[in-house]
């Protein structure tokens, strides 16, 4: 802290103020200067009509269907709570409650009324506002597309966006009242959470800070914010107050804010320089080397959101954002560019742009759906080998092109009179279809897991279960019911069994059985763990209506030996679903 004399700060005061604030205006993009163009953000009153705001581009009756690459399951939950479904995206506005969170301690319990926010460091009068006071002063709104900088940069964190009309006071004129002082160049923001982390096997306790320049803090879009979407700013979302900087990734705006304070040195937190700091590979002196730098300003993207069908005609809907937008294109399996429809947000600099585009010529199979988005000055969202994003080594601050999949096409079975689609046929076909699963023997509905007690889309198959789990590792999201464990005669586990030693058999340690012989070949030619779970019984002899037969219990699966036949059709899947669902009087 600086132990300068008070009687020598410059304290920028009445007319010194104000000038120092036009010098801060004029140095702001263009595109600040304009910012009614959506008829929302109201920084000062708009000459500009609003633009009429366009429909979501959703028809009555349409049925989405489900993307086929699912994201991961998400590996941090106390991190990462909740994320955006993309095939649910129904609305401009994301509603708090469907809202992301991302928070790195504990959340912090904080009484509104007991809240205050104290702006000091190298200011010239140090402030101190309550809840109260900052709602007292003017009132600013802007809808503003959040997203987090690992957005779409791992596998599980796709949906860690989301679209929201934010409410709060400006900034600008708080750091003018509290008078910056000519040294003070760094503006960092306080968050109220604490946690305790190690660096270079060093404890130390850490609060959440990130800051800015004074310019940028100055940026008049900058609003501390107390409300989201006409409701009180959640706890989740930094309630009672929050940092929302319009055009900055999430990481810039610091929730549950405490304290603001200003420096005459760059500040260097985790959060700015340990963490978010993105890597890239560059030339330099002939060589290649890494240069870093600070997560910072939002960037352009887009991301196709689903596919819906009504009737049989198909529409893909996404959205764009990062820049304020000029057009979509989108792309079929590396075919040519095809021209989006502008929906709801065009225009918005802030917030997303809802696209679409109707696709007709639809052949039954996989298709590959890409979008990419250009700005009003020119840009376009990069391919994912363009240098800017393959040379990346880290996973911040990815906007390369991303591509989706989907399963177009309905396959019908006379023998049983059901059909196969979506994700489930794409599943059936690539996993083994008719020998290994058998023919549909329901349509697809809702069931309440007996292992879970989760809801999950389920669909029964003369062999098997599948099951949709979205924000499943597997392909297609589809998993196959524990239908092994669901149905294994007698109510006791099966004991664990020594490892056999004799060639030919594998000993699976978590659930203590062997898997030999056919089995074991079976076992492994058809997905293995990923598909049929581990062995839960030794192989035994079982009655299956006449014969008896080598078995053996799969957490989702029974295999079973038919000598018979002939390899490689002398192993045969038993046929659960029928027993399972004859059981339950399906
Ligand atoms: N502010 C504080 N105080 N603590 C945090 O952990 N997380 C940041 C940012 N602000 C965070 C924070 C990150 S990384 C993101 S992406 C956004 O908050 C998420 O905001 P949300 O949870 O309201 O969606």
């Amino acid at each position: 802290m600086t132990t300068r004399n008070v009687s020598r700060r410059t304290v920028l005061q009445g007319a010194a103020a104000l000038a120092a604030l036009e010098m801060f205006r004029a140095r702001l993009p263009a595109q600040a200067a304009q910012q009614n163009r959506y008829g929302k953000v109201r920084l000062t009153r708009s000459t500009h009509a609003p633009l009429s705001p366009l429909a979501f581009p959703s028809r009555p009756g349409e049925e989405v269907l489900p993307w086929l690459d699912q994201p991961a399951p998400n590996p941090v939950p106390e991190i990462v709570g909740t994320l955006l479904t993309w095939e649910d995206l129904d609305s401009w506005i994301t509603p708090n409650d469907k809202f992301f969170t991302v928070k790195h301690f504990d959340l912090p319990a904080i009484d509104s009324q007991a809240w205050r926010l104290t702006i000091d460091g190298l200011v010239g009068r140090s402030l101190t506002l309550s809840l109260d006071d900052l709602m007292a002063r003017p009132r600013q709104e802007v809808d503003f597309t959040l997203e987090c900088s690992g957005n779409t940069g791992l596998p599980f964190l796709i949906g860690a966006i989301g679209n929201a009309t934010w409410a709060g006071t400006p900034l600008a004129p708080i750091l003018q009242e509290a008078g910056v002082l000519d040294e003070g160049i760094e503006v960092v923001f306080w968050g109220s959470d604490f946690g305790v982390g190690e660096v270079n096997e060093v404890e130390v306790n850490e609060q959440y800070g990130r800051s800015m320049s004074l310019e940028d803090a100055m940026d008049p879009r900058n609003i501390l914010c107390y409300s989201m979407n006409g409701e009180p700013l959640p706890a989740e979302h930094g309630g009672p107050v929050r940092l929302i900087a319009p055009g900055w990734f999430g990481v810039a705006n610091v929730k549950w804010l405490d304290r603001i304070e200003l420096l005459d040195t760059r500040y260097q937190g985790r959060f700015m320089a340990r963490e978010y700091v993105t890597m890239r590979e560059a030339e330099q002196n002939g060589q290649t080397v890494a240069r870093y730098t600070s997560v910072g300003r939002d960037l352009l993207k887009s991301a196709p959101a689903k596919v819906t069908r009504l009737d049989g005609d198909y529409r893909i809907v996404g959205a764009a954002w990062g820049s304020p937008i000029a057009s979509v294109e989108v792309q079929v399996d590396g075919g040519e560019w095809l021209q989006a429809n502008l929906d709801e947000g065009q225009g918005a600099d802030q917030a997303w742009t809802i696209w679409s585009l109707d696709w007709s010529q639809l052949a039954e199979g996989e298709h590959a759906i890409t979008s990419r988005a250009i700005d009003t000055e020119g840009n376009t969202q990069p391919a994912m080998d363009d240098p800017l994003i393959a040379n990346k080594l880290t996973f911040w601050e990815s906007n390369g092109q991303i591509t989706r999949r989907v399963f177009i096409g309905d396959r019908p079975f006379p023998d049983t009179g059901y059909t196969l689609s979506g994700p489930f046929l794409a599943f059936w076909l690539e996993h083994g279809g008719l020998r290994i699963f058998g023919n549909p023997i329901t349509a697809e509905f809702e069931e309440q897991s007996v292992v879970d007690g989760q809801t999950y889309r389920v669909q029964y198959l003369e062999r098997q279960r599948f099951e949709l789990h979205p924000g499943s590792a597997a392909a297609y999201g589809v998993q196959l019911g524990l239908l092994g464990v669901e149905s294994l005669p007698g109510d006791e586990p099966y004991p664990r069994a020594e490892p056999h030693n004799g060639s030919g058999c594998e000993y699976l340690e978590p659930t203590g059985h062997n898997v030999c012989g056919r089995f074991r070949e079976f076992w492994h030619q058809h997905g293995g763990l990923a598909i049929f779970g581990y062995p839960i019984t030794e192989e035994f002899e079982m009655e299956l209506d006449g014969p008896s037969r080598t078995v053996q219990y799969f957490e989702r699966a029974r295999f079973e030996h038919h000598p018979e036949r002939q390899a490689p059709n002398d192993v045969l899947l038993g046929l659960l679903g029928y027993e399972l669902l004859d059981r339950r009087g399906g």
